[in-house]
C-alpha cells in the first residue's frame, strides 16, 4: 500500500518539504515594532512540532507604513533579521520548511485589528496610508493618499530589499501577498484603482504593480528557491476582479517564474452584481483548479480543508498540490500527526519531537493500539480480555 499522498514529500525546486500539509499565514497582532515576540516562536514552533510540512510567517510589511497596524509584522530593517532568524530556525529545526509572506496593506494601514472592530486609527496613533487611487476602501474610511511613480518605485524597492532580508533570516519560500484586499489588489480591482496612467485603467494596466513587484522579487530571491503569489480569486461580494482576471494574472506570474498561485478571495466589496464566495469545505478549490487547468502551474487553496480523508481526496484527484490550513490548525496544531494516523501512514508518530515519538511508541506497545479506523482507542489488554470470555 502506498503512503497516502498527504504525506509524501514535495519538492519545489531546490526546497524539500516532509508533507504537503501547508500552515497558512496568520496574522497574531503580536508583533512590536514590527519584530517577532516570544509568542511568534510558540505559534510558529507549536505547527513545527506537530508535524507540519510547510509554515508560513504571518503576512509581512515590507515598509513600515505598509503595516495594518501598530502591532503587525514588518521587516524593514537591517537589525530584524536575527530576530526573524530565531523563528525559521526554530521550525527548520523541527523539521519544517519555513515560509514568509511579504505584504503592503496599503490604504487598509492604521486601523485597529480584528478584535477592536477593525476602526480606523486617529490621532497621533495614526499614519497617512498610501493607495493606487485616493479612494476609501470602505464607506467611513480615511481617504489614502495616491501613489505617484516615486511612491511606486519606493515600495517595489521595499518589496525586493524585505525579500534579501527574509533570505538572510533563513525562511526558504517566500510568498507575495495580493489578495485580501491589501495594496496589490488595490491596484488590480477597479473597485480602488481609478488611475488613468500607466498603472491604472486596462487590465494590463492594473497589473503591472503587482508584475513589478514580482519581478524585483524574483531578481532579489534564489532562482533555485520557491516563490508563490497569493491571489484574491475574485474580490468579494460586489467586486470587479473576476476568475478570468486571476487566470490572466496567474499566466504573467509564471512568466516571471512564480512556482505557486495561493487562491484565496474576497478583501474588496462593491456594488456590481458579483456574489459572495460561499463558505463550504473547500470553498477556493474550483478556482484553484481552474488557474492549474490553464496555466499549468502549481496551486494551494486554504478554506475550511479540515478533514484528513477531504485532504487526501483533493490531492489525489490533482484538484491542488498543497494543503493550506489556518484556522483547523489553530484548533489542533497537531493535526498533522493525526490525519496521518487517520491516513494509516505507517510511523506516523515519527512527525513529532524524537522525546514524543519514543515516549508514544512505548505507550503503544505497553497496550494502548492506535486509535483504529473507527476512531476508537482499544487497550490491547481490554481487547484480549473481550476475546478471552467471548471463547
Ligand atoms: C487568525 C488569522 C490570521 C490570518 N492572517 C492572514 C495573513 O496574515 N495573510 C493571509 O494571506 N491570510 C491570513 N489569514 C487567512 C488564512 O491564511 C486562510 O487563508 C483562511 O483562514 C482560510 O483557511 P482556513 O479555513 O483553513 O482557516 C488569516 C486567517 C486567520 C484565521
Amino acid at each position: 500500500m502506498s503512503v497516502a499522498k498527504l504525506f509524501q514529500p514535495i519538492s519545489i525546486k531546490s526546497v524539500t518539504a516532509r508533507n504537503r500539509v501547508v500552515v497558512s499565514p496568520m496574522c497574531q497582532y503580536q508583533s512590536v515594532e514590527g519584530s517577532p515576540t516570544d509568542w511568534h516562536l510558540v505559534h510558529m514552533g507549536r505547527y513545527a512540532v506537530g508535524g507540519a510540512g510547510i509554515v508560513f510567517y504571518e503576512e509581512t510589511a515590507v515598509e513600515d507604513r505598509g503595516r495594518k497596524t501598530h502591532a503587525c509584522a514588518g521587516l524593514y530593517r537591517e537589525e530584524q533579521i536575527p530576530e526573524f532568524k530565531r523563528i525559521a530556525d526554530f521550525v527548520r529545526k523541527f523539521g519544517a520548511v519555513p515560509a514568509i509572506q511579504l505584504g503592503h496593506a496599503g490604504g487598509r494601514a492604521s486601523e485597529r485589528g480584528p478584535l477592536f472592530g477593525r476602526v480606523a486609527l486617529a490621532g497621533d496613533d495614526a499614519w497617512q496610508a498610501v493607495s493606487s487611487s485616493a479612494t476609501p476602501i470602505k464607506e467611513g474610511a480615511p481617504t489614502p493618499r495616491a501613489m505617484d511613480e516615486g511612491d511606486i518605485r519606493t515600495v517595489v524597492q521595499a518589496f525586493a530589499e524585505a525579500t534579501r532580508r527574509s533570505l538572510d533570516a533563513g525562511f526558504e519560500i517566500l510568498e507575495i501577498h495580493g489578495a485580501h484586499g491589501y495594496l496589490i489588489q488595490q491596484f488590480l480591482s477597479p473597485l480602488i484603482n481609478k488611475r488613468n496612467d500607466g498603472y491604472g485603467g486596462s487590465l494590463e494596466g492594473r497589473m503591472r504593480f503587482a508584475l513589478e513587484v514580482t519581478e524585483a522579487v524574483r531578481a532579489a530571491w534564489p532562482a533555485d528557491k520557491p516563490l508563490f503569489f497569493r491571489i484574491s480569486s475574485v474580490d468579494g461580494k460586489g467586486g470587479l476582479w473576476s476568475l478570468d482576471d486571476s487566470v490572466a494574472l496567474a499566466k504573467e506570474l509564471k512568466g516571471l517564474g512564480v512556482d505557486l498561485i495561493d487562491c484565496s478571495s474576497g478583501g474588496l466589496s462593491g456594488s456590481s452584481a458579483m456574489a459572495p464566495v460561499p463558505r463550504i469545505p473547500g470553498y477556493h478549490v474550483p478556482y484553484a483548479r481552474r488557474i492549474k487547468d490553464e496555466t499549468g502551474m502549481m496551486t494551494m487553496a486554504p478554506g475550511l480543508i479540515t478533514e484528513a480523508h477531504q485532504a487526501e481526496a483533493l490531492l489525489e484527484e490533482g484538484d491542488i498540490d498543497l494543503i493550506g490550513m489556518a484556522r483547523e490548525l489553530m484548533f489542533n496544531a497537531d493535526w498533522p500527526v493525526h490525519a496521518a494516523r487517520a491516513l494509516e501512514v505507517p510511523d506516523y508518530l515519527e512527525l513529532l519531537p524524537p522525546e514524543f515519538t519514543f515516549r508514544l511508541k512505548t505507550r503503544e506497545e505497553q497496550g494502548v493500539m492506535p486509535i483504529n479506523a473507527e476512531g476508537a482507542r482499544i487497550p490491547t489488554g481490554v481487547a484480549q480480555y473481550l476475546e478471552d470470555t467471548r471463547r
